[in-house]
């Protein structure tokens, strides 16, 4: 089981887009994925067509241990394709995190209940420095960075390998940084703005060692994707595809 965390620490960065097409097109493929919404906003929850009942389970009680990690998996409209969903409340959950002292292992601990029954998991996370950022990113095996391409997204990317690169030292985070998801790159018929073309390449050359994939460009499509359930190939532009096709090449390598 791969488990992969899209996570940057600015809000709009692109992960719940990312993680939720990552999520659908591995299931396409066979692969048995589990999605996590550790985001209090619950996007993902809502783009995957759940809704949790105040009295039903979500990522709050698996965290907390009130229920097992089973319990709190939901199966979604898509085949192969589950999910731990969010809630408001997930907030409510950093203080467990803060005093059970151990809070960046414990998501780390929970999943190993369900290893044997997913491929992937594929987790949104806060975009914070908070509590449940901490133990997404202890579990994750593999840190995916979506940032937009503009000066925002240059800062998300370099605040967020700081805060990566102090977990690794603390041993808190002990998977790698697979690479850098350039967010609404923006192009004007078949050119580039500059703006796009000048910011992912300040990225490229502010950290050279870092993996850069193909960018999402700037598009509605992937909005119309998430709203009608669809991939982008289904809504018939492939070539939108490609950052995906790409990442899923890598994700499935071995
Ligand atoms: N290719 C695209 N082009 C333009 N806008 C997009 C594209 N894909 C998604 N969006 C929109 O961009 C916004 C930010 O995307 P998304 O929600 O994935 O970011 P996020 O990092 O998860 O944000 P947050 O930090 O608030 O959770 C959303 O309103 C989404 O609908
Ligand atoms: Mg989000």
């Amino acid at each position: 089981m791969k488990i992969c965390a899209f996570i940057s620490l600015s809000g709009g960065q692109g992960k719940t887009t990312a993680a939720f097409f990552t999520a659908l097109l591995l299931a396409q493929q066979g692969k048995r994925v589990l999605a996590i919404d550790a985001d209090p906003q619950a996007n993902l929850t809502f783009y995957l067509g759940q809704e949790v009942e105040e009295n039903e389970p979500s990522l709050m009680e698996v965290l907390t241990g009130v229920v097992t990690t089973e319990d709190g998996i939901y199966a979604t409209q898509y085949p192969n394709l589950f999910v731990i969903p969010a809630d408001r409340s997930l907030f409510k959950v950093s203080d467990f995190l803060a005093s059970s002292g151990t809070g960046a292992f414990i998501l780390k601990l929970r999943l190993k209940a369900v290893a044997d029954l997913f491929d992937y998991v594929i987790i949104d996370v806060q975009p914070s420095r908070s509590q449940i950022c901490l133990t997404a990113l202890g579990a994750a095996d593999l840190a995916l960075i979506p940032v937009e391409s503009n000066t925002k997204g240059v800062n998300s990317l370099i605040d967020t390998l700081k805060f990566v690169g102090e977990q690794t030292n603390l041993a808190a985070f002990t998977g790698s940084i697979l690479g850098v998801i350039p967010f609404r790159d923006r192009w004007v018929g078949n050119t580039q703005t500059v703006d796009s073309r000048e910011n992912i390449a300040a990225m490229a050359e502010l950290f050279p060692d870092l993996t850069i994939f193909p960018s999402i460009k700037e598009s509605e499509q992937f909005k119309k994707g998430i709203r009608q359930g669809k991939t982008l190939t289904e809504l018939g532009h492939e070539q939108l595809e490609y950052p995906f096709t790409k990442l899923m090449e890598v994700l499935t390598r071995d």
